[in-house]
């Protein structure tokens, strides 16, 4: 069964390796939109690499909506230090065969969901989450139509990697965060907890050199960025896939280990801005999500291998 799907990312490396995923995968994606957010970068660098991203995954069927400059109450925070001012770290990718539309990725985002079935769309936010939480805000009529969330963000025992405390979606709009999670939708969060377990070791990134293909080589240029940047932190493990994680948990969920929990999100600033409190011991009826405690790592990457190679 194709899943009516709109992404909504600040590509951003690892957004970028998502949407390669996501885009190899028609049969089991009708990817609706993908709407970009500040982030990892400014709003217009994540918007032309989301065209980037497109073109060289054939795709430019597929239509992009440029949406929030700047978080909800915040200001801007990038994260170039790890992906690089291109958001692609050095990797060079084709330039875009279509423009953005247009329209405002809220605007797209409210106006899908107004004219869709009931539980029909899900959203998958690998970025800040300003873009799903003012179109929650501005119509609030649109969560009849959201199948459910599925995103990136926030850390339990892995505290954070924006801060000690953080994890950057989460830090980058805690206000949008606290929307989403307190609007009562069906929600899966992969956090670090997980997200740290898929790891991009050398011979996972030799996979990826050695693919053949165009998206290989980038998703291995991309990558290699990272592992360079963060090699004393991350190590002979390499760089973590955060947001592949997403696409990887919608095409086989089996892959991860789950358990139901009440997740909140600090608004206030400070030391704790944008941590998140996931109590997995409280009771079934007062969760909000489920919550990802692990995946299968190996499992997981041959997938996403086994999808980018189709491009
Ligand atoms: O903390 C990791 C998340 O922050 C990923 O989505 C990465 O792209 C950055 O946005
Ligand atoms: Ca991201």
């Amino acid at each position: 069964m194709t899943r009516k799907i709109i992404f909504d990312c600040d590509p951003g490396v690892d957004d970028c390796i998502a949407l390669m995923a996501a885009l190899a995968s028609p049969e089991d994606f009708d990817v609706l939109g993908i709407c970009t957010v500040a982030g990892n970068v400014p709003l217009e660098v994540c918007t032309r690499n989301a065209l980037k991203l497109t073109a060289l995954a054939g795709r430019d069927d597929v239509p992009v909506y440029a949406g929030c400059p700047r978080p909800m109450v915040e200001q801007p925070v990038a994260a170039a230090h790890i992906h690089g001012e291109t958001g692609l770290g050095a990797a060079r990718l084709p330039e875009p065969t279509h423009a953005a539309s247009t329209q405002h990725a809220v605007d797209f985002l409210v106006e899908t969901l107004r004219h869709a079935e009931p539980r029909s769309i899900t959203l998958a936010p690998t970025g800040p989450l300003t873009n799903i939480a003012v179109a929650l805000v501005k119509a609030p009529d649109i969560a009849e139509s959201i199948q459910d969330i599925v995103l990136m963000g926030g850390a339990r025992s892995e505290g954070g990697n924006i801060t000690a405390s953080a994890e950057f979606n989460m830090y980058a709009d805690p206000h949008a965060a606290r929307v989403v999670f307190q609007s009562g939708l069906p929600i899966t969060a992969i956090g670090l907890d997980t997200t740290l377990q898929l790891r991009c070791t050398p011979s996972r990134h030799e996979a990826l050199e050695s693919m053949g293909n165009e998206a290989g080589a980038v998703a291995a240029q991309m990558i290699g960025h990272v592992n360079a940047i963060y090699g004393e932190i991350y190590g002979a493990e390499g760089a973590a896939l955060h947001d592949p994680c997403v696409v990887l948990y919608l095409l086989k969920p089996d892959l991860f280990e789950t358990r139901r929990a009440y997740i909140e999100v600090e608004t206030r600033a400070g030391l704790t801005r944008g941590h998140t409190s996931v109590d997995i011991y409280i009771a079934d009826d007062e969760t909000n999500a489920d919550w990802a405690m692990g995946i299968d790592a190996e499992a997981a990457f041959a997938l996403l291998h086994e999808r980018i190679s189709r491009l």
